[in-house]
């Protein structure tokens, strides 16, 4: 067979395969990378540990190793360094929440055959705590990067708009600002344990409600929309940017993120694949180009529109006339 028919067939093969993914995703659920950070175990040590099937655990073991997440060594295992690093639970850049988060969503894409037919989505799970950790593990390597995008001159009042764990919010009140973080109530539990963590408490008000339906207060000079719209049908998002709109003082900015979709709508291969996401998960989201938010800043009240690249993501910003 010629060099070129391998490798199509090579990567045919892997874009169809979802074994490396699904073994990632049943050892991170386990817990298998805390278990083997030090020292290291035997697959028998192992599964009285974790009450499971001897031979199940071996056989799992060994294609963590063959994944290069682990390492065996005279028979124990113990964790390779991209393991130690992002999978052991407490590590700075720990990356377990937003796994176990793919985990309750690959029963949900599990479902993309139906939504094909009924174009309704298929939430057969979800779990609250992983989803909102694990936007933290998505936002913290991210962080800094993100906050030297927005012009934080004069700004003393900040509403972080769905601000999930608070990743964002604890940053800008860092940064000496005063910020209200409304979402659920129930993601505000999980933002207060890591807004006293970061010992930044008396300067972030938790502001429970529904941002489509509730007050959103007034007398901010920023208001920061991050990873909302792609929820939301483009007329729902246009109602939040107006409603955001009447709560800035004059002069006050919005500043949208999101991921990136080129105007064909066929890249960058994350916002591509992430529209899927949504249309699994959501009723109205999808991806959007940075042409559609702009225009809806421009609808809502917004003048002077930017937008600004970063990698995947989009950042959109606009001023209250
Ligand atoms: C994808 S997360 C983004 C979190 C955070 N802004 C970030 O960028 O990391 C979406 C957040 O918006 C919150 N959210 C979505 N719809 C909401 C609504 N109608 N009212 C309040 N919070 C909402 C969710 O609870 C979740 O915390």
């Amino acid at each position: 067979m010629q060099k070129t028919a391998k490798e199509d067939l090579n990567r045919l093969r892997q874009l169809a395969s979802f074994t490396a993914s699904r073994i990632l995703l049943t050892a991170n659920a386990f817990r298998i990378f805390d278990h083997l950070e030090e020292p290291g175990k035997t697959a028998l040590q192992l599964s009285r540990k974790l009450s499971t099937d001897k031979r199940a655990t071996e056989l799992l073991l060994n294609s963590l190793v063959a994944l290069s997440l682990l390492k065996k060594i005279k028979g124990t295992y113990k964790n390779a360094a991209l393991a130690s690093q992002y999978l052991v639970s407490g590590k700075p850049d720990y990356q377990g929440d937003i796994i176990s988060h793919y985990n309750v969503l690959w029963d949900n894409w599990s479902g993309l055959n139906t939504v094909l037919k009924t174009g309704k989505p298929f939430k057969k799970s979800f779990d609250h705590r992983s989803f909102i950790m694990g936007m933290h593990n998505l936002s913290v390597p991210r962080v800094s990067d993100v906050l030297r995008h927005i012009n934080l001159r004069g700004v003393t009042r900040v509403l972080d708009l769905g601000g999930g764990p608070g990743t964002y919010s604890i940053a800008f009140a860092k940064k000496n600002i005063h910020v209200t973080l409304m979402d659920y109530p129930e993601t505000l539990k999980i933002a207060k344990k890591l807004i006293i963590k970061a010992g930044v408490k008396t300067r972030i008000r938790l502001l429970p409600g529904d941002f489509c339906t509730d007050d959103l207060g007034n007398g901010y000079d920023l208001i920061f929309i991050s990873h909302i719209f792609h929820a939301y049908s483009a007329k729902a998002s246009v109602s939040i940017l107006k409603k955001s709109c009447r709560a800035l003082n004059r002069g006050g900015r919005v500043v949208v993120q999101e991921f990136l979709l080129h105007e064909t709508r066929t890249s960058p291969l994350s916002g591509a694949l992430f529209a899927i996401n949504m249309l699994v998960n959501t009723m109205g989201g999808r991806t959007y180009t940075p042409t559609e938010i702009g225009s809806w800043l421009k609808q809502s009240g917004y003048i002077a529109v930017r937008k600004a690249i970063n990698d995947d993501y989009v950042f959109m910003n606009g001023r209250k006339k």
